[in-house]
């Protein structure tokens, strides 16, 4: 064989193990990555240029062994004694969390909801844009909120041409799947799904979906029990 054939198939043969080894990551380890890239972004603006898994943990509220188990499973990061360099490690996250180029939402349903989503300065900070906003309402399509102009619903499909990949629904739960079923067609791979209802998606579609009501419900089982 080749030099070339060989260094073809050795990179063939790493991308496959990078592949099976994130198959097997946890996905509560996945959901703490934008936790740690939070700590780091805060690390960076006291000027710390390196962060061992100690500092981390102060910030975050996650033990160190958990913090550098959770990076251990995308790969070598940090030097002993010395930590994380701050910026290279966020650098990592957000090429992991694919978040280093910008990603484009579409939010459907502008109701209480979605116009305070619609609103939130945060997602900047991940590289995230809600850029397009769809909803039913005759009297919301085409008005322009926050320089996104509101769409018809049934124009969903306006999206593959938008090189949109993610969706946000915040309609009524009995609108859900329809809605989910929209976004799908028109090339969407990944919901945040804040309606009361289980998505029923193809398995090549991530649903994330967000209660604050069942969130809620979960609390008072950790209150003192009442004399
Ligand atoms: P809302 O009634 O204020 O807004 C719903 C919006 O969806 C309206 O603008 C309506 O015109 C639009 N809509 C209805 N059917 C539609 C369809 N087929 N296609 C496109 N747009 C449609 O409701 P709100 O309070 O904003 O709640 C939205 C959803 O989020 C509900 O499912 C609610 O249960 C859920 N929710 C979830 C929370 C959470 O923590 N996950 C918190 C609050 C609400």
């Amino acid at each position: 064989m080749n030099e070339n054939a060989s260094t073809k198939q050795k990179a063939e043969v790493d991308v496959e193990d990078r592949r099976m080894r994130y198959r097997r990551i946890p996905d509560e380890a996945v959901r703490r990555l934008p936790m740690y890239l939070r700590g780091l972004l805060l690390c960076s603006e006291e000027g710390l240029q390196n962060v061992s898994s100690h500092k981390l943990s102060e910030l975050l509220h996650i033990n160190p062994p958990q913090i550098r188990k959770d990076l251990s499973y995308f790969g070598a990061f940090g030097t002993p004694g010395v930590g994380y360099d701050t910026a290279k490690l966020a650098k990592q996250i957000r090429g992991i969390l694919k978040i280093d180029t910008p990603n484009k939402a579409a939010l459907v349903g502008l109701g209480n909801l979605g116009s305070a989503i619609l609103k939130y300065p945060g997602f900047g900070s991940y590289n995230l844009e809600i850029s397009a906003v769809f909803d039913n309402d005759p009297v919301k399509i085409g008005k322009t909120v926050r320089d996104v102009k509101v769409e018809d619903v049934s124009k969903l499909s306006a999206l593959k041409k938008k090189g949109i990949t993610l969706g946000i629904i915040a309609v009524p739960a009995s609108a859900a799947q329809a809605v989910a079923d929209g976004l799908v067609k028109a090339g969407i791979r990944g919901i945040l799904n804040f309606a009361p209802y289980y998505l029923d998606v193809p398995r090549k579609v991530k649903v994330i979906s967000i209660d604050i009501a069942m969130d809620l419900a979960r609390l008072p089982y950790y209150l003192p029990a009442s004399a």
